[in-house]
């Protein structure tokens, strides 16, 4: 007999998206379905995960145990939101104005707005600003079911901005239950004051400010966007090699709008995984389909610039790929940061299967950051991170396009989300 102080009893279906990982092509359908599924934990750990009559006969809660009731209700891993860039000031709501009398995202960067705006702004924020600006969001996320998200830097472009971004989303932990994972990218674009000298900045970041950042122990990744007019192929090469030796996991924007073979460069890397791919060539699919660098689609982005253009998620999977869901929040290429909306775009705009998005928003996204022993999935010994959706079967995760069906969120064992609302807020 186990004993429990958490116990999320008679879920009407429960999808653990347990089993092997990462998921590749039929797995990926594989959602792992207990219909009348219980779960209970202990000190935050799942320590049992079946039916009622296994409950029964193997858990016996605490007294003082905390049981949720989840009849009628869908339970799943808490989503894992693998790709962000969370932590900024500003916003471009202009700018989005813009595009809609016409011009294109890449006109605005190519006349030092875009990114660059959110670097001005995000310069401008102390640490307190952005600190107040990401609780917000997390906020936002947790009540869409969002329990662990990347999130990365990249909008100081200079020690100091940088560090100051990552040192906001080492402070979230201490003040916010969804967990953050902190990804360095100070290559996400080359600064102004460097515009007429890029090779001066990419020998900054590689002989300083990426040994720098590494020593202070603020991030787990470094992160490049390779892309034409952004970093070239070589540079990416050259940033990711000094990444790597100072300890950084690698993760890579490529093929976003153009390819340079930044899908074949990331698997060749050995890069935790490659994030866009609208534009990946085939041998960029093949190449991540042989490899373990997980294909990080972000559906939000054509959906947000209005492109026509979309991911081969289809190809990817057929081809082994590991693929995964994310939001991309960010004031400009995707301005969304709900999960379950990720997740209809990957069943309306790719062609995912209820199923595949659902492990690509959980089990494989946890693969996609590298937190697949702890996140993304409903088994013992991990986390106990579970949303329950009020929907008639899982099914309906996506059958309702931009509705929110997360009605109670448990992080680490405690009911953080109640009745759709923050436990605790009014
Ligand atoms: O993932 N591609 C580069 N970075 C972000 C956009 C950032 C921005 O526009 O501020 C992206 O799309
Ligand atoms: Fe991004």
């Amino acid at each position: 007999m186990r004993s429990a102080d958490c116990v999320v009893a008679g879920c009407r279906e429960l999808l653990t998206c347990a089993g092997g990982l990462p998921k590749r092509r039929a797995a990926l359908r594989d959602v792992g379905l207990i219909e009348n599924g219980w779960v209970a934990a202990s000190k935050g750990e799942i320590v049992f995960v079946g039916t009622e009559e296994e409950y029964r006969n193997e858990v016996v809660p605490d007294a003082d145990a905390v049981t949720v009731d989840a009849t009628g209700l869908v339970g799943l891993p808490g989503f894992v939101d693998a790709h962000t860039h969370l932590p900024f000031a500003g916003d471009r709501a202009r700018e989005f104005g813009l595009r809609l009398q016409g011009w294109t995202y890449q006109q605005l960067a190519e006349r030092g707005m875009g990114i660059q705006t959110t670097v001005k702004a995000t310069r401008a924020a102390s640490l307190d600003d952005l600190l107040k600006l990401s609780l917000a969001r997390l906020d936002r996320m947790l009540l869409t079911g969002t329990t662990t998200v990347e999130a990365k830097s990249g909008y100081g472009l200079n020690l100091e901005d940088e560090v100051k971004q990552l040192e906001v989303l080492r402070d979230l932990a201490a003040l916010h239950p969804v967990d953050v994972v902190p990804t360095f990218m100070g290559a996400h674009d080359v600064p102004p004051e460097y515009r007429d000298d890029r090779e001066g900045y990419i020998a900054l970041l590689v002989d300083s400010i990426v040994p720098e950042v590494s020593s202070r122990g603020l991030a787990e990744f470094f992160d490049i966007f390779c892309e034409p007019g952004v970093f070239s192929a070589p540079e990416t090469r050259r940033l990711a090699e000094a990444a790597k030796a100072v300890g950084f996991g690698l993760k890579v924007h490529a093929d976003e709008f153009v390819s340079q073979g930044g899908a074949e460069l990331a698997a060749e890397l050995g890069a935790v995984s490659a994030e866009h791919l609208i534009a990946v060539s085939e041998q960029g699919i093949a190449r991540l389909g042989a490899s373990d660098t997980a294909a990080i689609l972000l559906p939000g982005v054509p959906f947000f610039l209005m492109l026509d253009k979309r991911a081969p998620a289809r190809r990817l999977i057929d081809a082994g790929a590991v693929v995964a869901l994310a939001s991309d929040f960010n004031p400009g290429s995707s301005h969304l940061s709900s999960m379950p909306f990720v997740l209809q775009l990957g069943v309306f705009t790719l062609g995912l299967t209820v199923e595949e998005a659902v492990n690509s928003c959980t089990a494989n996204a946890a693969y996609a950051i590298r937190r697949h022993a702890s996140v993304g999935s409903l088994e013992p010994g991990k986390k106990m991170d579970l949303v329950l959706c009020d929907i008639p079967g899982y099914v309906s995760l996506a059958y309702e396009p931009a509705r929110n069906p997360v009605r109670t969120v448990v992080k680490n064992g405690k009911v953080v989300v109640a009745d759709g609302r923050k436990a605790g807020a009014r």
